[in-house]
């Protein structure tokens, strides 16, 4: 656990988490930090505490000790969203102290009662304050839905710093850089990858909650943001949220400059329309990523659609319906709310084709809004003018695609 200071009387507490399954899904190949903060006034609050999973909060109070806090003195919980990655060791807490004062929004005060038996509670609406003293006072801010109905940001009104929880984090283990202007170019495109990762695997079902979150915090007058994970922006807070607007785009359709192929092949007869169409796109120019299905992970795979502006699935008939690693993966994106990409779907068949009406049910069932290029599909192995359709289908969704690209 590192331990940095982040104003007079403002600390944070970070430490990595590698080799969990976020979530009980999520297979996070860089690791995700969990970011606690202190601040002190005359009396003490602490901002979504780092320990939960591994069972040894211990290490918070050590480390609190070495920032000269005794976690004695800690008056304020402030709990900004009960999921547990922050808030799992209020009871172990409660074991060493037990005059403190849980705040947090009334939804997060029923979870907090039924999960932790918590009952010293004191319920916050939008603008409330805290005054802890010495000049710090906070006040409430909060943002429903953003990841889960209880959510909301505390704002330290001297330092002007937006303590935002899930909101502006990402996944990425951090090294010795922790705030933007220390980040390398490297370190800086990492985190928004890991960003885009984070967002699509945590964020995109609520994006128009965090679309009204953006909002939120732009009218505080924001100077630094302080998120639950990943690094603190302090020198130029705006780039966070111009990011997460840019996510937010992405998650209703638009994208990055390239294309992904979601693909899966038994025997290979997709397959080599899957080559053709890459040699097709090698001529174009165009940018795109392959994810093998079932072989890449899901946090990869919803990551890699989210940021795409256009998408070709390539899967074959499998028991009169879509081959299954790729229906899986396209019901994954559609439960994460990813709308409104242009894509283009082909595939082969043997006898009674039926991909394409599990397709339409999958898009139709999860309202996804996707853009399609009339589907090719072929009875078993391509032949010359199946791979024309397809060079025609790839060369259309080209061409679609360019009214979704953001930057
Ligand atoms: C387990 C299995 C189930 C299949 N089910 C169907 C089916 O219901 N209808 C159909 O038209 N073809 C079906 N096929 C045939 C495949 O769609 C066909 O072999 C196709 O060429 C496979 O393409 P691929 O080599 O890209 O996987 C099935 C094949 C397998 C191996
Ligand atoms: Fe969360
Ligand atoms: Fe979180």
């Amino acid at each position: 656990m590192k331990k940095l200071k982040i104003a007079d009387g403002i600390y944070m507490l970070t430490m990595n988490v590698e080799d969990v399954l976020f979530e009980g899904i999520w297979e996070i190949a860089n690791g995700v930090t969990l970011n606690s903060y202190i601040v002190q006034g005359d009396k003490t609050a602490i901002i979504d505490g780092v320990i939960g999973w591994d069972g040894v909060p211990e290490t918070l109070y050590k480390n609190l000790e070495e920032i000269g806090v005794d976690p004695k003195s800690i008056d304020y919980l402030i709990v900004n969203h009960m999921e547990p990655d922050h808030s799992g060791w209020i009871s172990n807490f409660r074991k060493i102290k037990d005059d403190f004062t849980i705040i947090c929004t009334d939804k997060a005060a029923k979870m907090v009662a039924s999960f932790y038996g918590e009952d010293k509670i004191r319920v916050v609406k939008e603008g409330d304050t805290l005054d802890l003293g010495k000049g710090k006072i906070l006040s409430f801010h909060p943002v429903p839905n953003v990841h889960w109905p209880d959510t909301m940001y505390t704002f330290e009104k001297d330092t002007k710093t937006l303590f935002s929880c899930d909101m502006f984090g990402a996944f990425g283990r951090m090294g010795d850089h922790c705030f933007d202007d220390e980040l390398t170019p490297d370190e800086v495109e990492f985190f928004e990858i890991e960003g885009i990762r984070y967002y699509s695997n945590v964020m995109a079902t609520f994006t128009p909650s965090v679309k009204k979150a953006i909002e939120k915090a732009k009218t505080l007058e924001v100077k630094t943001i302080a998120p639950g994970h990943g690094p603190v922006y302090r020198k130029n807070p705006g780039k966070i949220m111009d990011d997460y607007s840019r996510f937010a785009q992405y998650a209703e359709g638009a994208g990055k400059n390239e294309i992904t192929i979601l693909w899966g092949s038994m025997y290979g007869m997709t397959e080599k329309a899957v080559k053709y169409a890459e040699s097709i796109l090698k001529r174009e120019g165009v940018k795109y990523n392959k994810l093998k299905m079932p072989l890449e992970s899901e946090s990869e795979m919803v990551a890699t659609i989210l940021r795409s502006a256009g998408i070709i699935v390539a899967a074959p008939t499998y028991e009169y319906k879509l081959f299954p690693p790729v229906a899986t993966a396209l019901n994954e994106v559609g439960r994460k709310k990813i709308t409104g990409k242009a894509a283009f779907r082909f595939g082969s068949y043997g006898w009674s084709g039926g991909a394409e009406k599990e397709l339409a049910e999958i898009l139709e069932r999860n309202k996804m809004n996707w853009d399609f290029i009339e589907s090719v599909e072929f009875e078993g192995a391509p032949r010359e003018e199946d791979l024309k359709r397809v060079e025609a289908g790839v060369l259309a969704l080209i061409e679609k695609m360019k009214s979704k690209v953001v930057a």
